[in-house]
Protein backbone atom coordinates (compact mmCIF):
# COMPACT_ATOMS: atom_id res chain seq x y z
CA UNK A 1 0.00 0.00 0.00
CA UNK A 2 0.97 3.26 -0.69
CA UNK A 3 0.05 6.21 2.05
CA UNK A 4 -1.75 8.89 1.14
CA UNK A 5 -0.03 12.66 0.15
CA UNK A 6 2.06 13.32 3.26
CA UNK A 7 4.88 14.74 5.00
CA UNK A 8 7.42 13.21 7.50
CA UNK A 9 8.94 16.09 9.40
CA UNK A 10 12.05 14.30 11.73
CA UNK A 11 13.41 16.33 14.88
CA UNK A 12 17.26 15.62 15.17
CA UNK A 13 18.36 14.77 11.52
CA UNK A 14 22.10 15.02 11.93
CA UNK A 15 21.66 12.05 14.72
CA UNK A 16 23.18 8.44 14.41
CA UNK A 17 19.68 7.29 14.26
CA UNK A 18 18.32 9.22 11.71
CA UNK A 19 21.83 8.57 9.50
CA UNK A 20 21.73 5.14 9.86
CA UNK A 21 18.22 4.23 9.68
CA UNK A 22 15.66 6.50 8.91
CA UNK A 23 17.08 8.02 6.08
CA UNK A 24 18.25 5.17 4.50
CA UNK A 25 14.47 3.94 4.82
CA UNK A 26 13.29 6.84 2.86
CA UNK A 27 15.26 5.90 -0.05
CA UNK A 28 14.46 2.24 0.15
CA UNK A 29 10.58 2.86 0.46
CA UNK A 30 11.37 5.60 -2.43
CA UNK A 31 13.37 2.69 -4.51
CA UNK A 32 10.71 0.29 -3.85
CA UNK A 33 7.66 2.78 -4.34
CA UNK A 34 6.09 3.00 -1.72
CA UNK A 35 6.44 6.95 -1.25
CA UNK A 36 3.12 8.70 -2.35
CA UNK A 37 3.86 11.30 -5.52
CA UNK A 38 3.08 14.24 -3.48
CA UNK A 39 5.40 13.72 -0.24
CA UNK A 40 7.51 15.87 1.78
CA UNK A 41 10.85 14.75 3.96
CA UNK A 42 10.90 17.92 6.15
CA UNK A 43 14.35 18.20 8.37
CA UNK A 44 14.58 20.39 11.57
CA UNK A 45 17.90 20.47 13.86
CA UNK A 46 20.08 22.80 15.00
CA UNK A 47 22.21 23.60 12.07
CA UNK A 48 22.95 27.02 10.13
CA UNK A 49 21.78 24.79 6.88
CA UNK A 50 19.26 25.48 3.91
CA UNK A 51 17.46 22.08 2.06
CA UNK A 52 20.82 21.58 -0.18
CA UNK A 53 23.14 20.41 3.14
CA UNK A 54 20.15 18.12 4.68
CA UNK A 55 19.75 16.96 1.00
CA UNK A 56 23.75 15.81 1.17
CA UNK A 57 23.20 14.47 4.51
CA UNK A 58 20.21 12.17 3.40
CA UNK A 59 22.03 11.46 0.06
CA UNK A 60 25.32 10.25 1.58
CA UNK A 61 23.19 8.33 4.81
CA UNK A 62 21.19 6.84 1.92
CA UNK A 63 24.36 5.82 -0.31
CA UNK A 64 26.08 4.56 3.01
CA UNK A 65 23.07 2.53 4.76
CA UNK A 66 20.47 1.94 2.40
CA UNK A 67 19.28 -1.89 1.56
CA UNK A 68 17.97 -1.10 -2.01
CA UNK A 69 20.57 -0.50 -4.39
CA UNK A 70 21.54 2.64 -5.45
CA UNK A 71 19.67 4.56 -8.47
CA UNK A 72 20.32 8.47 -9.40
CA UNK A 73 16.56 8.27 -10.66
CA UNK A 74 15.33 7.37 -7.46
CA UNK A 75 17.46 10.01 -5.62
CA UNK A 76 16.36 12.75 -8.74
CA UNK A 77 13.00 11.96 -7.57
CA UNK A 78 13.24 12.05 -3.64
CA UNK A 79 15.63 15.19 -3.88
CA UNK A 80 13.32 17.69 -5.35
CA UNK A 81 11.02 16.61 -2.30
CA UNK A 82 13.51 17.31 0.97
CA UNK A 83 13.10 20.63 2.95
CA UNK A 84 15.03 21.48 6.25
CA UNK A 85 14.41 24.09 8.61
CA UNK A 86 17.33 25.49 10.84
CA UNK A 87 16.78 25.69 14.50
CA UNK A 88 17.15 24.90 18.14
CA UNK A 89 13.73 23.27 20.31
CA UNK A 90 13.73 26.24 22.61
CA UNK A 91 13.13 28.87 19.67
CA UNK A 92 9.57 29.60 19.09
CA UNK A 93 10.58 31.35 16.03
CA UNK A 94 11.72 28.19 14.63
CA UNK A 95 9.09 26.44 15.35
CA UNK A 96 6.61 28.88 13.61
CA UNK A 97 8.66 29.05 11.09
CA UNK A 98 8.36 24.99 10.55
CA UNK A 99 3.94 25.55 11.19
CA UNK A 100 4.08 27.93 7.84
CA UNK A 101 6.19 25.78 6.01
CA UNK A 102 3.90 22.78 6.84
CA UNK A 103 0.90 25.23 5.56
CA UNK A 104 3.07 26.25 2.38
CA UNK A 105 3.90 22.60 1.56
CA UNK A 106 -0.02 21.18 1.50
CA UNK A 107 -0.61 24.35 -0.98
CA UNK A 108 2.51 23.88 -3.27
CA UNK A 109 3.16 19.93 -2.31
CA UNK A 110 -0.39 19.00 -2.21
CA UNK A 111 0.55 17.06 1.21
CA UNK A 112 -3.47 17.76 2.10
CA UNK A 113 -2.25 18.82 6.24
CA UNK A 114 -0.95 15.21 6.28
CA UNK A 115 1.81 14.81 8.87
CA UNK A 116 4.35 12.90 10.80
CA UNK A 117 6.69 14.26 13.49
CA UNK A 118 9.48 11.66 14.21
CA UNK A 119 11.08 12.57 17.25
CA UNK A 120 14.16 11.02 16.44
CA UNK A 121 15.86 13.24 19.74
CA UNK A 122 16.96 12.21 23.48
CA UNK A 123 13.71 11.70 25.20
CA UNK A 124 14.45 14.68 27.76
CA UNK A 125 13.70 16.73 25.12
CA UNK A 126 10.10 15.13 24.16
CA UNK A 127 7.89 17.51 26.46
CA UNK A 128 9.53 20.83 25.08
CA UNK A 129 8.99 19.81 21.71
CA UNK A 130 5.76 18.52 21.95
CA UNK A 131 4.87 21.68 23.69
CA UNK A 132 5.97 23.58 20.54
CA UNK A 133 3.76 21.55 18.54
CA UNK A 134 0.79 22.15 21.08
CA UNK A 135 1.48 25.92 21.05
CA UNK A 136 2.10 26.28 17.20
CA UNK A 137 -1.11 24.52 16.62
CA UNK A 138 0.96 22.06 14.43
CA UNK A 139 -0.46 18.80 16.20
CA UNK A 140 -3.70 19.12 15.45
CA UNK A 141 -2.75 21.27 12.15
CA UNK A 142 -4.35 18.31 10.28
CA UNK A 143 -7.55 17.88 11.10
CA UNK A 144 -8.21 22.08 10.41
CA UNK A 145 -6.85 21.13 6.85
CA UNK A 146 -9.07 17.65 6.64
CA UNK A 147 -6.01 15.61 7.14
CA UNK A 148 -3.76 14.14 10.03
CA UNK A 149 -1.41 14.92 12.12
CA UNK A 150 0.71 11.56 14.16
CA UNK A 151 3.39 11.21 16.48
CA UNK A 152 6.36 8.77 16.34
CA UNK A 153 7.98 8.19 19.89
CA UNK A 154 11.67 6.29 19.46
CA UNK A 155 12.01 4.30 23.16
CA UNK A 156 13.22 4.42 25.65
CA UNK A 157 9.78 5.14 26.56
CA UNK A 158 10.51 6.94 30.23
CA UNK A 159 12.87 6.01 32.86
CA UNK A 160 10.60 4.17 34.99
CA UNK A 161 7.14 3.72 35.43
CA UNK A 162 6.19 6.88 36.95
CA UNK A 163 8.13 9.29 33.98
CA UNK A 164 6.65 6.68 31.28
CA UNK A 165 3.31 7.89 32.92
CA UNK A 166 3.96 11.48 32.60
CA UNK A 167 5.22 11.12 28.73
CA UNK A 168 2.29 8.80 27.97
CA UNK A 169 0.06 11.93 29.30
CA UNK A 170 1.85 14.31 27.65
CA UNK A 171 1.84 12.71 24.25
CA UNK A 172 -1.18 11.69 24.32
CA UNK A 173 -2.98 15.03 25.41
CA UNK A 174 -1.31 16.93 22.87
CA UNK A 175 -1.76 13.90 20.16
CA UNK A 176 -4.87 11.62 20.53
CA UNK A 177 -3.54 8.37 21.83
CA UNK A 178 -4.58 7.05 17.97
CA UNK A 179 -2.00 9.33 17.07
CA UNK A 180 0.83 8.55 19.00
CA UNK A 181 2.87 5.55 17.23
CA UNK A 182 5.80 4.02 19.69
CA UNK A 183 8.73 2.39 17.96
CA UNK A 184 9.99 -0.92 19.06
CA UNK A 185 11.69 -1.63 15.92
CA UNK A 186 12.34 -5.17 16.88
CA UNK A 187 8.49 -5.42 16.07
CA UNK A 188 9.54 -4.23 12.56
CA UNK A 189 11.50 -7.65 11.97
CA UNK A 190 10.55 -10.42 10.04
CA UNK A 191 10.90 -12.65 11.51
CA UNK A 192 9.59 -11.53 14.59
CA UNK A 193 6.39 -10.84 12.74
CA UNK A 194 6.97 -14.81 11.70
CA UNK A 195 6.12 -15.79 15.20
CA UNK A 196 3.31 -15.25 14.85
CA UNK A 197 2.49 -16.87 11.44
CA UNK A 198 4.46 -19.73 13.04
CA UNK A 199 2.16 -20.37 16.18
CA UNK A 200 -1.05 -19.66 14.50
CA UNK A 201 -0.96 -20.17 11.42
CA UNK A 202 0.19 -24.06 11.58
CA UNK A 203 -1.43 -27.33 13.38
CA UNK A 204 1.47 -28.81 14.63
CA UNK A 205 3.34 -25.82 17.01
CA UNK A 206 0.13 -24.65 19.22
CA UNK A 207 -1.21 -28.21 20.75
CA UNK A 208 2.47 -28.19 22.61
CA UNK A 209 2.73 -24.19 23.47
CA UNK A 210 2.34 -24.73 27.10
CA UNK A 211 3.28 -25.83 30.20
CA UNK A 212 2.41 -29.49 29.59
CA UNK A 213 4.81 -30.03 26.82
CA UNK A 214 7.72 -27.26 27.45
CA UNK A 215 10.26 -27.38 29.87
CA UNK A 216 11.78 -23.49 29.42
CA UNK A 217 11.94 -20.66 26.89
CA UNK A 218 15.73 -18.54 26.81
CA UNK A 219 14.85 -15.00 24.83
CA UNK A 220 18.83 -14.01 23.64
CA UNK A 221 19.60 -10.71 21.89
CA UNK A 222 23.36 -10.77 22.48
CA UNK A 223 25.67 -8.47 20.44
CA UNK A 224 29.41 -8.38 20.03
CA UNK A 225 29.39 -4.02 19.97
CA UNK A 226 30.33 -2.10 22.24
CA UNK A 227 28.29 0.94 23.21
CA UNK A 228 29.67 2.83 20.19
CA UNK A 229 29.32 6.53 20.30
CA UNK A 230 26.17 6.38 22.98
CA UNK A 231 28.07 6.72 26.34
CA UNK A 232 25.59 9.55 27.64
CA UNK A 233 23.23 7.73 27.01
CA UNK A 234 23.84 4.39 27.46
CA UNK A 235 25.62 5.23 30.84
CA UNK A 236 22.57 6.30 32.08
CA UNK A 237 20.72 3.94 31.33
CA UNK A 238 22.00 0.56 31.11
CA UNK A 239 20.74 -2.98 29.31
CA UNK A 240 17.78 -3.58 31.13
CA UNK A 241 16.20 -0.14 29.99
CA UNK A 242 17.79 0.13 27.05
CA UNK A 243 16.35 -3.65 25.29
CA UNK A 244 15.18 -5.75 28.32
CA UNK A 245 12.16 -3.68 28.70
CA UNK A 246 10.96 -2.86 25.53
CA UNK A 247 13.05 -5.36 22.62
CA UNK A 248 13.19 -8.60 24.86
CA UNK A 249 9.85 -8.07 26.47
CA UNK A 250 7.92 -7.65 23.48
CA UNK A 251 9.18 -10.76 21.96
CA UNK A 252 8.46 -12.66 25.09
CA UNK A 253 4.66 -11.41 24.75
CA UNK A 254 4.51 -12.44 20.79
CA UNK A 255 5.52 -15.62 22.09
CA UNK A 256 3.83 -15.98 25.06
CA UNK A 257 0.24 -14.45 24.34
CA UNK A 258 -2.96 -16.02 23.41
CA UNK A 259 -4.16 -16.06 19.71
CA UNK A 260 -5.62 -12.95 18.58
CA UNK A 261 -9.63 -12.83 17.60
CA UNK A 262 -8.36 -11.11 14.11
CA UNK A 263 -4.94 -9.71 12.98
CA UNK A 264 -5.61 -5.83 14.04
CA UNK A 265 -3.60 -3.51 15.75
CA UNK A 266 -5.87 -3.70 18.86
CA UNK A 267 -6.91 -7.66 19.06
CA UNK A 268 -3.08 -8.06 18.91
CA UNK A 269 -2.08 -5.10 21.51
CA UNK A 270 -5.17 -6.58 23.99
CA UNK A 271 -3.35 -10.01 24.05
CA UNK A 272 0.44 -8.75 24.49
CA UNK A 273 -0.87 -6.44 27.49
CA UNK A 274 -2.18 -9.79 29.20
CA UNK A 275 1.09 -11.74 28.68
CA UNK A 276 2.68 -8.55 30.09
CA UNK A 277 0.35 -8.39 32.98
CA UNK A 278 1.39 -11.75 34.30
CA UNK A 279 5.03 -11.01 34.15
CA UNK A 280 5.90 -12.09 37.26
CA UNK A 281 9.58 -11.84 38.92
CA UNK A 282 11.34 -14.38 40.92
CA UNK A 283 11.28 -14.21 44.62
CA UNK A 284 14.84 -14.70 45.25
CA UNK A 285 16.38 -11.97 43.05
CA UNK A 286 19.85 -12.42 43.88
CA UNK A 287 19.93 -16.10 42.44
CA UNK A 288 17.70 -15.33 39.45
CA UNK A 289 18.41 -11.76 38.33
CA UNK A 290 21.77 -11.19 37.02
CA UNK A 291 23.35 -7.68 35.92
CA UNK A 292 26.75 -7.89 34.30
CA UNK A 293 29.56 -5.52 33.12
CA UNK A 294 32.27 -6.04 30.57
CA UNK A 295 35.41 -6.14 31.34
CA UNK A 296 38.73 -5.79 28.25
CA UNK A 297 38.82 -8.42 26.63
CA UNK A 298 39.02 -10.05 23.20
CA UNK A 299 37.32 -9.91 20.43
CA UNK A 300 37.73 -11.12 16.75
CA UNK A 301 41.40 -11.01 17.46
CA UNK A 302 41.28 -7.56 18.84
CA UNK A 303 41.83 -6.62 22.23
CA UNK A 304 38.88 -4.35 23.10
CA UNK A 305 38.92 -2.33 26.46
CA UNK A 306 36.90 -3.11 29.53
CA UNK A 307 33.08 -0.30 30.12
CA UNK A 308 34.63 1.63 32.19
CA UNK A 309 37.68 2.55 29.99
CA UNK A 310 35.26 3.62 27.05
CA UNK A 311 35.24 7.29 26.61
CA UNK A 312 33.16 8.87 28.15
CA UNK A 313 31.97 6.61 31.08
CA UNK A 314 33.10 7.20 34.92
CA UNK A 315 35.44 5.24 36.30
CA UNK A 316 33.10 4.16 39.35
CA UNK A 317 30.02 3.75 37.02
CA UNK A 318 27.92 0.65 37.95
CA UNK A 319 25.76 0.76 34.70
CA UNK A 320 25.04 -2.84 33.43
CA UNK A 321 25.65 -3.94 29.77
CA UNK A 322 24.39 -7.54 30.59
CA UNK A 323 21.08 -8.75 32.38
CA UNK A 324 19.59 -11.83 32.56
CA UNK A 325 16.50 -12.75 34.22
CA UNK A 326 13.91 -15.73 35.00
CA UNK A 327 10.52 -14.38 34.51
CA UNK A 328 7.51 -16.45 35.04
CA UNK A 329 3.83 -15.60 33.51
CA UNK A 330 0.93 -16.90 36.30
CA UNK A 331 -1.67 -18.38 33.36
CA UNK A 332 -2.82 -21.47 33.20
CA UNK A 333 -0.89 -21.71 29.55
CA UNK A 334 2.72 -20.98 31.16
CA UNK A 335 2.67 -21.61 35.01
CA UNK A 336 5.74 -23.04 36.35
CA UNK A 337 7.75 -22.42 32.68
CA UNK A 338 10.39 -20.23 33.58
CA UNK A 339 11.07 -17.84 30.96
CA UNK A 340 15.09 -16.62 30.65
CA UNK A 341 15.81 -13.41 28.74
CA UNK A 342 19.13 -12.15 28.45
CA UNK A 343 21.02 -9.68 26.48
CA UNK A 344 24.67 -7.88 26.62
CA UNK A 345 27.02 -6.04 24.82
CA UNK A 346 30.45 -6.94 23.82
CA UNK A 347 29.23 -11.20 23.96
CA UNK A 348 30.54 -13.26 21.23
CA UNK A 349 28.68 -12.64 18.43
CA UNK A 350 25.28 -10.77 17.16
CA UNK A 351 22.55 -13.05 17.96
CA UNK A 352 18.95 -12.73 18.75
CA UNK A 353 16.90 -15.85 19.31
CA UNK A 354 13.90 -17.43 20.53
CA UNK A 355 14.62 -21.03 21.64
CA UNK A 356 11.48 -22.94 22.95
CA UNK A 357 13.00 -26.15 24.74
CA UNK A 358 10.31 -29.27 25.45
CA UNK A 359 10.34 -31.43 28.13
CA UNK A 360 12.12 -34.74 27.84
CA UNK A 361 10.73 -37.63 25.99
CA UNK A 362 8.76 -39.81 29.00
CA UNK A 363 11.13 -42.80 28.07
CA UNK A 364 14.11 -43.52 26.18
CA UNK A 365 14.20 -46.91 25.09
CA UNK A 366 17.64 -46.91 23.50
CA UNK A 367 20.39 -48.92 25.20
CA UNK A 368 23.68 -47.50 22.68
CA UNK A 369 22.75 -43.83 23.74
CA UNK A 370 23.95 -41.30 25.77
CA UNK A 371 20.35 -39.90 27.28
CA UNK A 372 21.63 -37.21 29.30
CA UNK A 373 21.35 -34.87 26.67
CA UNK A 374 18.28 -36.30 24.36
CA UNK A 375 15.05 -36.36 24.08
CA UNK A 376 15.24 -32.34 24.42
CA UNK A 377 13.68 -30.89 21.29
CA UNK A 378 13.91 -27.30 20.38
CA UNK A 379 12.39 -24.47 18.31
CA UNK A 380 14.60 -22.18 17.75
CA UNK A 381 13.08 -19.13 16.15
CA UNK A 382 16.43 -17.51 14.81
CA UNK A 383 15.82 -13.46 14.74
CA UNK A 384 18.88 -12.53 13.62
CA UNK A 385 21.58 -12.74 11.62
CA UNK A 386 20.63 -15.87 9.71
CA UNK A 387 16.88 -15.57 9.72
CA UNK A 388 14.72 -18.12 9.98
CA UNK A 389 13.43 -21.32 12.06
CA UNK A 390 15.47 -24.50 13.37
CA UNK A 391 13.75 -27.44 14.90
CA UNK A 392 16.28 -29.57 16.90
CA UNK A 393 15.18 -33.61 17.76
CA UNK A 394 16.59 -36.87 17.77
CA UNK A 395 17.78 -39.01 15.13
CA UNK A 396 18.99 -42.38 14.71
CA UNK A 397 22.52 -42.66 13.56
CA UNK A 398 23.63 -44.42 10.78
CA UNK A 399 25.09 -47.91 11.01
CA UNK A 400 24.09 -51.27 12.84
CA UNK A 401 23.30 -50.30 16.46
CA UNK A 402 20.40 -48.11 17.43
CA UNK A 403 22.53 -45.09 18.47
CA UNK A 404 20.34 -41.41 18.25
CA UNK A 405 21.91 -38.27 18.18
CA UNK A 406 20.43 -34.55 17.79
CA UNK A 407 20.20 -33.42 14.81
CA UNK A 408 19.02 -29.71 13.47
CA UNK A 409 15.94 -29.04 10.82
CA UNK A 410 16.65 -25.59 9.38
CA UNK A 411 14.61 -23.30 7.40
CA UNK A 412 16.06 -20.10 5.88
CA UNK A 413 14.36 -17.23 4.88
CA UNK A 414 16.91 -16.42 2.38
CA UNK A 415 16.34 -19.78 0.85
CA UNK A 416 13.30 -20.23 0.83
CA UNK A 417 11.86 -16.49 -0.46
CA UNK A 418 13.03 -14.43 -3.25
CA UNK A 419 11.55 -11.58 -1.49
CA UNK A 420 13.71 -9.45 -0.09
CA UNK A 421 12.76 -8.24 3.39
CA UNK A 422 12.65 -4.96 4.31
CA UNK A 423 14.27 -3.23 6.98
CA UNK A 424 12.69 -2.92 10.28
CA UNK A 425 12.51 1.06 10.22
CA UNK A 426 11.44 1.07 6.51
CA UNK A 427 8.87 -1.34 7.29
CA UNK A 428 7.64 0.94 10.56
CA UNK A 429 7.88 4.03 9.12
CA UNK A 430 5.42 2.97 6.07
CA UNK A 431 3.10 1.68 8.60
CA UNK A 432 2.92 5.52 10.41
CA UNK A 433 2.10 7.02 6.98
CA UNK A 434 -0.56 4.33 6.23
CA UNK A 435 -2.34 5.04 9.86
CA UNK A 436 -1.74 1.10 10.97
CA UNK A 437 -0.68 0.65 14.66
CA UNK A 438 -0.29 -2.95 14.29
CA UNK A 439 3.33 -3.21 15.42
CA UNK A 440 3.36 -0.42 17.63
CA UNK A 441 3.24 -0.98 21.49
CA UNK A 442 0.64 1.02 23.45
CA UNK A 443 0.73 2.88 26.15
CA UNK A 444 -0.36 0.19 28.73
CA UNK A 445 2.09 -2.07 27.12
CA UNK A 446 4.59 0.10 27.91
CA UNK A 447 3.44 0.95 31.60
CA UNK A 448 3.23 -3.10 32.37
CA UNK A 449 6.99 -3.84 31.05
CA UNK A 450 7.82 -0.64 33.88
CA UNK A 451 5.76 -2.49 36.56
CA UNK A 452 8.40 -5.60 36.23
CA UNK A 453 11.26 -3.60 35.97
CA UNK A 454 11.03 -1.48 38.56
CA UNK A 455 10.99 -3.29 41.34
CA UNK A 456 14.19 -5.08 39.23
CA UNK A 457 16.07 -1.70 39.26
CA UNK A 458 15.88 -0.82 42.61
CA UNK A 459 17.09 -4.89 43.62
CA UNK A 460 20.09 -3.80 41.02
CA UNK A 461 20.94 -0.17 42.66
CA UNK A 462 22.22 -1.96 45.82
CA UNK A 463 23.75 -5.12 43.34
CA UNK A 464 26.97 -3.72 41.87
CA UNK A 465 27.45 -5.51 38.10
CA UNK A 466 29.44 -8.38 37.96
CA UNK A 467 32.27 -8.40 35.27
CA UNK A 468 32.47 -10.47 32.56
CA UNK A 469 35.27 -10.82 29.79
CA UNK A 470 34.27 -9.02 26.50
CA UNK A 471 33.92 -11.83 23.88
CA UNK A 472 32.60 -14.28 26.27
CA UNK A 473 28.91 -15.03 27.37
CA UNK A 474 28.52 -13.04 30.37
CA UNK A 475 29.25 -13.23 34.14
CA UNK A 476 29.09 -16.64 35.98
CA UNK A 477 26.50 -16.07 38.03
CA UNK A 478 24.07 -15.93 34.80
CA UNK A 479 25.33 -19.67 34.27
CA UNK A 480 24.79 -20.59 37.67
CA UNK A 481 21.13 -19.37 37.27
CA UNK A 482 20.69 -22.15 35.15
CA UNK A 483 22.73 -24.33 36.70
CA UNK A 484 20.90 -24.42 39.98
CA UNK A 485 17.68 -25.98 38.30
CA UNK A 486 19.55 -28.06 36.26
CA UNK A 487 19.58 -26.02 32.87
CA UNK A 488 22.30 -24.65 30.88
CA UNK A 489 21.98 -21.69 28.47
CA UNK A 490 21.83 -22.57 24.44
CA UNK A 491 25.01 -21.11 22.79
CA UNK A 492 23.92 -20.39 19.69
C1 LIG B 1 18.60 -0.42 20.14
C2 LIG B 1 19.47 -0.28 21.37
O1 LIG B 1 17.24 -0.26 20.48
O2 LIG B 1 18.79 -1.70 19.56
C3 LIG B 1 20.92 -0.51 21.02
O3 LIG B 1 19.31 1.03 21.90
C4 LIG B 1 21.10 -1.82 20.28
O4 LIG B 1 21.73 -0.49 22.19
C5 LIG B 1 20.12 -1.91 19.11
O5 LIG B 1 22.42 -1.90 19.81
C6 LIG B 1 20.18 -3.26 18.44
O6 LIG B 1 19.36 -3.28 17.30
P1 LIG B 1 19.57 -4.36 16.17
O7 LIG B 1 18.41 -4.16 15.24
O8 LIG B 1 20.89 -4.10 15.54
O9 LIG B 1 19.53 -5.69 16.84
Amino acid sequence: RVPEPCALVVFGVTGDLSRKKLLPAMYDLAHRGLLPPDFVLLGFARRDWGDGDFESLAKKAAKQYARTSWDEEVWARLSGDIKFVPGSFDDDDAFDQLARTLGELQDSHGIKGNAAFYLSIPPALFPTVLKQMERTGMANGGEVAGGWRRVVVEKPFGHDLQSALALNKLVDDVFGASDVFRIDHYLGKETVQNLMALRFANQLFEPVWNANFVDSVQITMAEDVGIGGRAAFYDATGAARDVLQNHLFQLLALTAMEEPVEFTAEAIQVEKLKVLRAITLPHDLASYAVRGQYDQGWQAGERVPAYLAEEGIPQDSTTETYAAVQLGIDTRRWAGVPFYLRTGKRLPRRVTEIAVLFKRAPHLPFSHTDTEELGHNQLVIRVQPDEGVTLKFGSKVPGSMMEVRDVSMDFLYGEAFTESSPEAYERLILDVLIGDSTLFPRNAEVEASWRVIDPLEQFWATHPPQPYRAGEWGPKAADEMLARDGRTWRRP
